[in-house]
């Protein structure tokens, strides 16, 4: 009897196991292109701008929203993107509510299949991210970076070494964005994001308890 108990048990473990870890491995960001308007020629922040302040990752996913009877969304090369050629798409998304998950980390070009309107600026550059970043370790400063470019003739006597203040990371342009600000989309799935770290937790939990 006491043998079927812990079987049991270990099946509920299993379980919830199982569970936890596809709840955990699920966790990715569902983007809003576009936010309330989703993708047309005119959102209400610029795909750029928009792609530039976002963080995108493997597994994550771009939701499009627009009008089936006028609209498509195009997953393009490069190549085609800048010249907004419509006419030989790696994938073609329509029917007006379409999902795109990043299979891989890079870039990833989208534009409309009307090339007028492309060429007016509705589409789309995103770049992923190559692995989920853990937060970015505190000191990061590449290795012999210090030297200025300029030559010494006019600074004074060198004989003090300087290179501990001068290696304080200045934040480049790039690196101010904020990272965690992400599209409104993102934003809705909050109680969910919640739930799954709840889950998570336990997931944690029970494989330390087994
Ligand atoms: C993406 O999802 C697949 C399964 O859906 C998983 O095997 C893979 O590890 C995930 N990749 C990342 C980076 O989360
Ligand atoms: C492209 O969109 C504009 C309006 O945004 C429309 O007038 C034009 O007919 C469309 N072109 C094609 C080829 O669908």
């Amino acid at each position: 009897m006491a043998r079927k108990m812990s079987l049991s048990l270990n099946l509920l473990f299993g379980a919830l196991f199982l569970l936890a870890a596809m709840a955990c491995s699920a966790n990715a960001y569902k983007f809003v292109v576009g936010g309330r308007r989703g993708w047309t020629l005119n959102p209400t922040e610029g795909y750029g701008h928009w792609a530039e302040r976002n963080r995108f990752q493997v597994n994550d996913t771009l939701y499009f929203k627009y009008d089936k009877n006028t609209d498509s969304v195009l997953f393009v090369d490069e190549e085609d993107y800048k010249n907004c050629n419509p006419n030989k798409p790696l994938l073609k998304l329509e029917g007006g509510d379409s999902v795109f998950k990043f299979d891989r980390s890079g870039p990833f070009f989208f534009i409309t299949a009307n090339a007028t309107n492309c060429q007016r600026g509705q589409k789309l550059i995103v770049v992923v991210l190559a692995v989920r970043s853990p937060p970015p370790p505190p000191h990061v400063q590449p290795p012999a970076a210090t030297p200025p470019p300029s030559p010494a003739p006019t600074s004074p006597p060198p004989s003090a070494p300087t290179p501990a203040e001068d290696s304080v990371p200045a934040p480049s342009a790039s690196e101010v964005s904020p990272p965690t600000v992400k599209s409104p989309g993102a934003a809705a799935l909050g109680p969910a994001a919640v739930l799954l770290s709840a889950v998570c937790v336990l997931f944690g939990l029970s494989v330390i308890s087994v």
